[in-house]
């Protein structure tokens, strides 16, 4: 089979081009580096780049802009993909504020440039959409809190798993980052139900692991790693450090990507984070780094909460397991962080700046 990965040097699209090459299909990655122009430096993906034509046996990269939306129409003609697994975004909560613009064009615009292309040239292809649960807004923040020793939690037992699907997208604040991918998702929901095409919406938590090109504005732990192995300050934003997000290894996204291309269910959508086994504060993140690299790093506290940012978010993961009883996490958060910071310390120092 063909696979089409966008944002393929990115995070979840290098785990998903070496997971689909690894079984033996064609993989084509499309990305053109845009984070570093998010970024700057720091977020350069050149290096997972070259790791993967170095790990990969049938791999062909392309250095498309999903904006362009002739080259993605002359891509899928000239290919008839079975599976598109949609990754490339602008994927910063508040980086968007100062680029709405481009924001909407690369997540609104430039998922609809692919759907629609998928719909002209190969409509059977099952089409995964990396979506987010910043969808919801700060909804999430309306649930009753308690404020435990290093972290807040759910007050209600009911609330104990987490965020499911049914909580509300609009009426709430999203940023113009969670606005422009409420568009895209919404917009990927309707080429399931309105032309019954087989696209599925992922709605990621705090998605990690080594292949992040972590920066301060996106990637959590990859950045915290990265602070801490190269000595820098780690900046704490608001809510005494006690918010939590639940973390999940790309590998586990891709392995639930790999469930529903197998089965898919058109316009289904679904959470997809560590769930509560995987949740940590930063507070409690900052102590795990600290007892795995056996030294304190510098952090400071900012007495302002990010804009929309969300106080406890642990991601309902029953619905997707109903539907994929084969999926679960296998990894950990110890073993993710574990990985990340090895994985960081055989790389060349990275700025944090
Ligand atoms: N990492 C997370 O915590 C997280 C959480 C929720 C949702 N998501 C979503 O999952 C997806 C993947 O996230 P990630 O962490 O792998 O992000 P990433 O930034 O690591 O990867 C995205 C890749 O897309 C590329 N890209 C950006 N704009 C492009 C364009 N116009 N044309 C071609 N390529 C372009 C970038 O260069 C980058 O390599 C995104 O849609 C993101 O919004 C991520």
């Amino acid at each position: 089979m063909k696979v089409l990965v966008t944002g393929s040097s990115g995070l979840i699209g290098s785990e998903t081009v070496q997971h689909f090459d690894a079984l033996g299909h064609e993989i084509f990655g499309v990305d053109n580096n845009m984070r570093r122009e998010f970024f700057g430096p720091a977020g350069d993906t050149l290096w997972n780049l070259e790791r993967l034509k170095g790990s990969t046996k049938r791999f062909a990269h392309f250095a498309l802009d999903i904006r362009d939306r002739a080259a993605i129409d002359e891509l899928f003609r000239s290919h008839c993909f079975g599976l598109i697994v949609h990754c490339a975004a602008q994927p910063s909560h508040d980086k968007a504020r100062d680029i709405p613009l481009l924001d909407f064009e690369v997540n609104a615009l430039g998922t609809l440039n692919l759907l629609e292309a998928a719909r002209q040239h190969c409509r059977e292809a099952v089409f995964v959409f990396m979506s987010t649960n910043k969808v919801y807004g700060d909804a999430p923040n309306e649930i009753p809190m308690k404020e435990l020793a290093t972290r807040y939690d759910y007050a209600r037992p009911e609330d104990y798993d987490g965020i499911d699907e049914t909580c509300r997208i609009d009426r709430t604040l999203h940023s113009l980052f969670g606005a422009s991918k409420a568009a895209a998702d919404l917009v990927a929901q309707e080429y399931g139900r309105y032309f019954n095409m087989n696209v599925g919406v992922f709605r990621g938590g705090c998605l990690t692991g080594p292949s992040h090109s972590g920066v301060e504005l996106h990637g959590f732990l990859s950045y915290l790693a990265r602070v801490a192995l190269s000595g820098g300050t780690y900046n704490v934003y608001g809510y005494k450090g006690k918010q939590v997000r639940d973390n999940i290894h790309g590998s586990d996204v891709v392995r639930a990507i790999e469930e529903f291309a197998a089965n898919p269910r058109p316009g289904e959508v679904y959470n997809i984070g560590g769930g509560r086994q995987n949740s940590v504060s930063i507070l409690e993140a900052i102590a795990r780094i600290e007892a795995l690299t056996q030294r304190k790093f510098e952090w400071r506290y900012v007495d302002e909460a990010r804009k929309g940012d969300h106080i406890c978010y642990i991601s309902n993961l029953a619905k997707f397991k109903r539907h994929y009883p084969n999926w679960q996490i296998t990894r950990g958060i110890d073993a993710i962080l574990e990985e990340i910071v090895i994985s960081q310390r055989s790389q060349p120092a990275h700025s944090t700046a």
